[in-house]
């Protein structure tokens, strides 16, 4: 599969924030490609398979992970600093060309839709978009990564019956969820939860969303 031509192949928005510090250049060039999702062999024997896209600073990843140590989980975010968040919790300081890495979690630190092109069919039991970039102007639509184009190419990679949850703060992109999802034949899902429920992690994200006073929505969609 390829990226559909309406779709932006590129990435917008910020990959290199401020400056990196030593520690945080060594946990790029010396940790990240130890942990560089690199094909399935490293799922294999694991309960399921979990997707994170845009994990931002990567907590909601981590507390997947401590939750459910029997699954795999691909984790993806195109930010350095976001990169580098999660690696310092898992990496100590001065061993991050040595130190071990998580079985059971692989990074990858690139544009999620190429992974899911690349990803075999029916792979993955489980998605999670938490708080995506809203792009709220009419005119950035198809950079939303909810898109009526990526529906296919999302279920493609899912198994029958995965689940695919979605938080998202923005009324435009609430609105924007239910208008894409709603009417696909691909997926099903009850109304979003305007409360975060139980066995969700928080994000940061969310968390600056609420204390702005904004109400999230929480979609389950399951593929069908
Ligand atoms: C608004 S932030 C939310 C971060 C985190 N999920 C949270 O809730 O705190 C969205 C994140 O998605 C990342 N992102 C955007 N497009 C992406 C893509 N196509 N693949 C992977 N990450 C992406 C951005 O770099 C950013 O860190």
């Amino acid at each position: 599969m390829e990226f559909p031509t309406s779709i932006p192949n590129r990435l917008y928005g910020r990959r290199r924030g401020h400056k990196l510090r030593p520690r945080q250049e060594l946990l790029l060039t010396e940790a990240l490609p130890r942990m560089r999702f690199a094909g399935l062999d490293f799922a294999a024997g694991a309960s399921q398979t979990w997707l994170e896209v845009g994990f931002g600073g990567g907590e909601h990843t981590l507390a997947l992970m401590a939750a459910n140590p029997d699954t795999a989980i691909i984790a993806s975010e195109v930010y350095e600093h976001g990169l580098c968040s999660l690696l310092t919790q898992i990496i100590p300081d001065g061993q991050e060309a040595t130190a071990p890495i998580p079985a059971r979690l692989r990074l990858w630190p690139e544009d999620a839709r190429a992974l899911l092109l690349s990803l075999p069919e029916a792979s993955l039991d489980r998605m999670f978009l938490m708080f995506p970039d809203p792009w709220p102007k009419a005119r950035h639509t198809k950079r939303r990564f909810v898109h009526p184009e990526i529906l296919p190419i999302v279920a493609r990679v899912l198994k029958p019956g995965a689940i695919w949850r979605i938080a998202s703060d923005d009324p435009t992109y609430q609105g924007w969820v239910e208008e894409v999802l709603r009417p696909s034949p691909l997926f099903r899902g009850a109304e979003p939860a305007r409360a975060r429920p139980p066995g969700w992690p928080p994000t940061r994200y969310e968390a600056k969303a609420i204390e702005a006073g904004r109400t999230p929505l929480y979609w389950e969609w399951v593929r069908v």
